[in-house]
């Protein structure tokens, strides 16, 4: 079994993130939250969905052009941020010459899972597991993986979407910094398409995205001491196309009070809970985007239907 390094928010902290995001107008809590090992869980069925099409899009093309990506890359530690499954990077390890592994997430049943499976599909590779917050990791913790070459940093199933265009920008920003001078990251986006594909990939016919995102209120039942009850709450996901991005969303059904986190909440009739957000960009405005946080595209592999793409930055200066 890889090593595991236990980074996880302190209990303290991810109280005082909920009372921060119940706070909110509209209540909006950090995605990730939704990833407990239930959630993880339930991630993955996800993208078996046929409405879901990126996990299946994505790892095609990481499968297709997995040559062609570990040439552009060269020699270094790939350090995946928010690795779930850890079955995108297989191909990947299996390109790249001497590769060493460090997956971070902060679901850490799931992250031991996914480390012990691929570390018995990689025997050789070295591999290290962290579970943290990777959007508050002020530097990867001193260990011999992380010491050394440059850092090829890998953030696929188009991840960044979920931050507001500020923090994305802050994200990558902080990625740089993680990675090292001369660090590079290979990152999937997906991209504009039509709405009705957008919101059918987020509403499945099996209701699977529904179970995901009311998984989050057992998860704060459970662990910050709440009091939701799921059956007064609806799953919504829309495309609002002034941000570009999928909102998802718990509808209260009811005017009604929740205990969560040691204060009481109101929830009007109507109000939402908004779990996540998807944000889509066209390769140009992507690019923008990164280049705001200090990254050059340095490449960029596409499907044939081009609904996603896998961007290489490099470091602007
Ligand atoms: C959308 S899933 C993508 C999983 C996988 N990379 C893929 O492409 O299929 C997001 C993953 O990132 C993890 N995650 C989300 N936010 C995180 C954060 N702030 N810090 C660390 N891990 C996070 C989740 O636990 C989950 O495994």
């Amino acid at each position: 079994m890889p090593e595991l390094l236990d980074l996880h928010p302190k209990p303290a902290d991810m109280r005082a993130l909920v009372i921060e995001g119940l706070s909110r107008n509209p209540k909006q809590l950090p995605a990730w939250f939704l990833y407990d090992a239930e959630g993880s869980r339930l991630f993955e069925l996800i993208g078996e969905q046929p409405e879901y099409t990126l996990t299946a899009t994505e790892t095609a093309l990481l499968e297709q052009q997995a040559q062609a990506i570990a040439a552009a890359l060269g020699p270094g530690t790939l350090v995946e941020f928010g690795a779930g499954s850890a079955r995108k990077v297989a191909p990947l390890l299996g390109a790249l010459r001497d590769p060493a592994y460090v997956a971070l997430d902060i679901s850490a049943e799931h992250l031991a899972q996914a480390c012990g499976r691929l570390q018995r599909q990689f025997p050789t590779v070295p591999m290290l597991g962290i579970c943290c917050d990777y959007t508050q990791l002020q530097q990867l913790p001193p260990h011999p993986l992380i010491s050394g070459s440059a850092h090829l940093g890998f953030f696929p199933g188009s991840s960044l979407g979920n931050f507001e265009p500020d923090a994305a920008i802050a994200l990558l920003a902080q990625f740089r910094r993680l990675l090292g001078p001369g660090g590079q990251l290979l990152i999937g986006i997906d991209q504009p398409k039509a709405v009705e594909r957008l919101e059918a990939a987020y509403n499945d016919a099996a209701g699977i995205s529904a179970a995901f995102a009311l998984n989050l209120l057992q998860r704060l039942n459970r662990d910050l001491q709440g009091n939701f009850d799921p059956e007064a709450f609806r799953y919504r996901a829309r495309w609002l196309p002034e941000a570009s991005h999928i909102e998802m969303a718990l509808v209260s059904q009811r005017a009604q009070e929740v205990d969560v986190a040691g204060q009481r909440w109101c929830f009007a009739v109507g109000e939402a809970l908004i779990t996540e957000t998807s944000a889509k960009y066209s390769p140009e405005a992507f690019v923008r985007l990164a280049a705001a946080a200090g990254w050059r595209g340095q490449a960029r592999w596409s499907d044939g239907a081009n609904d996603l793409s896998l961007h290489l930055l490099v470091q602007a200066d």
